[in-house]
């Protein structure tokens, strides 16, 4: 694989956590060139994710890392132009948005303006924004399918369907249908955000790409990651790989028709999280 028919796999950002396992499983377990992100430190995140587990060193031709802070919409439009330059005629395969923050408040009083702003910025406007800027990669509805690799290939590797995937992180606790605990106003309003963006480019898609690609909102459950550091110890988590592997197989097997589930926020265990 690698040549443009295939597509290539983006993943930002991939500096730690959840990106850093979807990144490392799409080297490990696919062909595709994969761009990942990160805010800073790009030579470092490449090496420990070249150094990771299930990636051999000859796959070095296939990473590339950009650096992205999505409160810059400049770095943004940086990474499409890199890509347009570096990948020519190359269409996205599999793009994963992340970015997230979390600024608890429990309570109304404890809200402050200034980091209730941040989270609606990386939360929101973040994944928005690289909807805005990534969109064209996708193919159209007159594209060619994408090559899908043989029966033959091993278990350890992913299967991807011959249509391109765009997948947002959202969250269970963004949706308002299941929220019966309070607390967490900005982030639940900013994940909230992310099921109603995933639906309106998901329209968009449908008219655009028809079943050559479809967005979808993720939940990857609570996942053992920097992100909930403060609540480790006291309940049960997945590991970021476990999560990521089960999220990349749930995404590889959902159909792109009208029914099959595009638009919608889909866990880790393939059951649907309602907004
Ligand atoms: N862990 C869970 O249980 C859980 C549950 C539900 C949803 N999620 C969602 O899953 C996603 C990943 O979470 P995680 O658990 O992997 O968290 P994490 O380990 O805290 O990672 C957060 C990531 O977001 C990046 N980020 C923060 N601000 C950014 C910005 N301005 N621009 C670009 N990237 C930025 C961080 O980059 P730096 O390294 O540069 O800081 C880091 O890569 C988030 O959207 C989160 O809301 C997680």
């Amino acid at each position: 694989m690698g040549s443009a028919a295939h597509g290539f796999a983006l993943v930002t950002p991939a500096s730690r956590g959840l990106g850093f396992a979807f990144a490392q499983q799409l080297l490990a377990q696919t062909e595709l060139p994969v761009i990942a992100t990160a805010r800073k430190n790009c030579n470092e995140v490449r090496e420990q994710l070249l150094s990771s587990s299930g990636v051999s060193r000859g796959e070095e031709k296939r990473l590339r890392l950009l650096e992205v802070d999505v409160t810059d919409e400049s770095t943004i439009s940086a990474m499409t132009e890199t890509i347009r330059h570096e990948y020519p005629n190359t269409p996205l395969r599999l793009a994963l948005t992340l970015p997230g923050i979390l600024s608890v408040e429990k309570s109304p009083a404890q809200i402050d303006s200034a980091a209730a702003l941040e989270s609606f910025q990386v939360n929101a406007l973040g994944p928005l924004l690289l909807m805005k800027h990534l969109s064209s990669f996708l193919p159209k509805r007159s594209a060619p399918a994408f090559p899908t690799t043989d029966s033959s290939s091993s278990e350890d590797k992913l299967t991807l369907p011959s249509h391109a995937i765009y997948a947002m992180m959202a969250a269970r606790v963004g949706s308002v249908s299941d929220n019966a605990s309070g607390g967490w106003y900005s982030y639940r309003a900013s994940k909230a955000a992310v099921f109603q963006l995933t639906k309106t480019f998901d329209l968009h898609l449908r008219t655009r790409s028809a079943e050559k690609a479809l967005a979808v909102a993720l939940h990857p459950g609570t996942v053992r990651t920097d992100f909930t550091r403060e609540f480790w110890g006291g309940r049960e988590m997945l590991e970021p790989a476990d999560s990521a592997g089960r999220l990349l197989k749930f995404l590889a097997s959902l159909p792109p028709d009208v029914q099959g589930g595009r638009g919608r926020c889909w866990d880790w265990k393939g059951e649907e999280v309602y907004p």
